[in-house]
């Protein structure tokens, strides 16, 4: 075996690059891509824009592709027209980031110890960076592969643009394989390679009874509270304690998961005790550790983000308030339909409360992963050279809208190598990510390049 791929020569790029690395990823970690914000626009064409010159830096090709909302970033390290090309896939946009809990600046890099602070840090701009670092070592050292880069910044809005566009350049942009570097492990001890992941139906109910806020003494009573009738559709629909929902037909076409996926849930490392302190949760619906991997990697939920209406300020306010609004969305498992849940709902809510209006927002069927055949072996074998454990096969909660997407365009199939640790706290305050996740990730990337050279 060539000896830059080496355990050893891995290691000691990682350590003479850890300082680039880091100001890498501050550059990018700083520029606040909240993709949701519309006041950010202009934050997330300059993410987009410092990566393309980061690419270049990087010895890339690169370029920015207008989309009909925020663009995509492609590039490309090429070898040969002959030679076998792995598409990278991250996405540099992030969740927003206002909140009391952060213990630093959103978006100030902070670099604590083996600890990086920052919305982004890791999900998705560490490992983004990292796979960045893995592939130019690969680059560098003549491994047989064209190395493609496309990087979304309309990740966590459900990827509205993402098909059009890569569809308009489907030649251009032409693959024989995709590896997404932006899921989750089971511990940190437990590399996982995702065989699913769940999809995802969001909703906006909305009830307006009023114009403005009017005094509870005089009017309340006979007034309508759509506070109080969005509280009531909500319950209606889901029963709070359980998590059951109660809409009928929701669980029709899920498929239980099977006698193997169970069997391999059981040997996963998955400690109820781990995942409360990881989330920071005090208690959970059910404590049984079976239940509850089941319950957030493969059955589908009914969940409120937020209510908004009404007084939110110090004291009580005695008014009743003239609108209410509540944000929702639907997990969704194979084989449920977004189209079909949409439908469901909307009936659901209207049968319940007619005055409610029902806005559908991102649709985002359930992925069934590959995890057989020499690229999933591949990406075993890399996990397992770079931080000494084979990865289990689980599904795991969260939704990648790119992914089927990806898979239908390119004709290609995609595969996992993902970074990120529970304890890292995706969409929550304080989110970072870590140096022993940075440094193995790029030795799994350059290992994986390399596998796929050889294959
Ligand atoms: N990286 C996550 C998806 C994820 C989460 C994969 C957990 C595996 C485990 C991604 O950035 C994400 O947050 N997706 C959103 C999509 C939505 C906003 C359309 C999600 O899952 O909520
Ligand atoms: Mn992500
Ligand atoms: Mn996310």
């Amino acid at each position: 075996m060539n000896k830059a791929f080496s355990k050893e020569s891995l290691e000691e790029y990682a350590r003479d690059k850890r300082s680039e690395f880091e100001q890498v990823l501050k550059r990018i970690v700083e520029i606040p891509t909240v993709s949701v914000e519309p006041d950010r626009k202009g934050e997330v064409q300059r993410g987009a824009e410092e990566a393309v010159s980061l690419l270049e830096s990087f010895g890339a090709k690169a370029e920015l592709h207008a989309t009909k909302g925020h663009p995509i970033v492609y590039g490309r390290m090429d070898r040969g027209k002959d030679l076998p090309t792995v598409t990278v896939y991250n996405h540099l946009d992030v969740q927003p980031a206002e909140g009391p809990d952060w213990k630093t600046e959103p978006f100030d890099f902070v670099n604590h110890g083996d600890r990086y602070f920052g919305r982004g840090t890791t999900d998705d701009k560490g490992p983004a960076i990292t796979a960045l670092f893995g592939a130019r070592y690969a680059w560098e050292n003549d491994v047989p592969v064209n190395i493609r880069f496309l990087w979304e910044l309309e990740e966590e809005i459900g990827s509205p643009h993402f098909e059009e566009t890569i569809k308009a350049k489907a030649a251009d942009f032409a693959t024989d394989s995709v590896v997404v570097s932006d899921t989750v492990w089971v511990s940190r001890t437990r590399p996982a390679q995702p065989a699913g992941l769940r999809g995802l139906q969001g909703f906006r109910f909305t009830l307006q009874t009023g114009e403005t806020d009017q005094h509870s003494g005089t009017a309340g009573g006979a007034a309508r509270n759509p506070v109080t009738e969005i509280c009531q559709l909500i319950s209606e629909c889901v029963d709070g304690k359980t998590g059951r929902v109660k809409i009928p037909g929701f669980y029709t076409d899920v498929v239980a998961p099977s006698k193997k996926e169970l069997e391999d849930l059981k040997q996963c490392g998955f400690t109820v005790r781990d995942f409360k302190k990881d989330h920071l949760f005090r208690s959970l619906r059910v404590e049984d550790p079976l239940d509850v991997m089941k319950r957030i990697w493969m059955m589908p939920t009914f969940e409120v983000h937020g209510i908004a209406g009404g007084y939110q300020g110090p004291g009580v306010k005695t008014i009743i308030p003239p609108k209410a609004t509540a944000i929702v969305s639907c997990r969704l498992v194979p084989d449920m339909n977004p189209k079909k849940i949409v439908k469901l709902v909307t009936d659901f809510v209207k049968s319940k409360n007619k005055d409610v209006k029902v806005a559908a927002e991102h649709a985002l069927p359930a992925y069934q992963g590959k995890t057989t055949g020499p690229y999933a072996d591949a990406i075993r074998a890399a996990m397992k050279f770079a931080f000494g454990k084979e990865p289990v096969f689980v599904r795991e909660g969260g939704s990648i809208g790119a992914v089927l997407s990806m898979e239908k365009v390119f004709k290609a199939p995609v595969f996992f190598l993902g970074l990120s640790l529970p304890e890292h706290g995706y969409h929550a305050p304080n989110e970072n990510f870590d140096w022993p996740q940075a440094r193995g990730g790029m030795a799994a990337f350059a290992d994986y390049f390399r596998r796929v050279g050889e294959m």
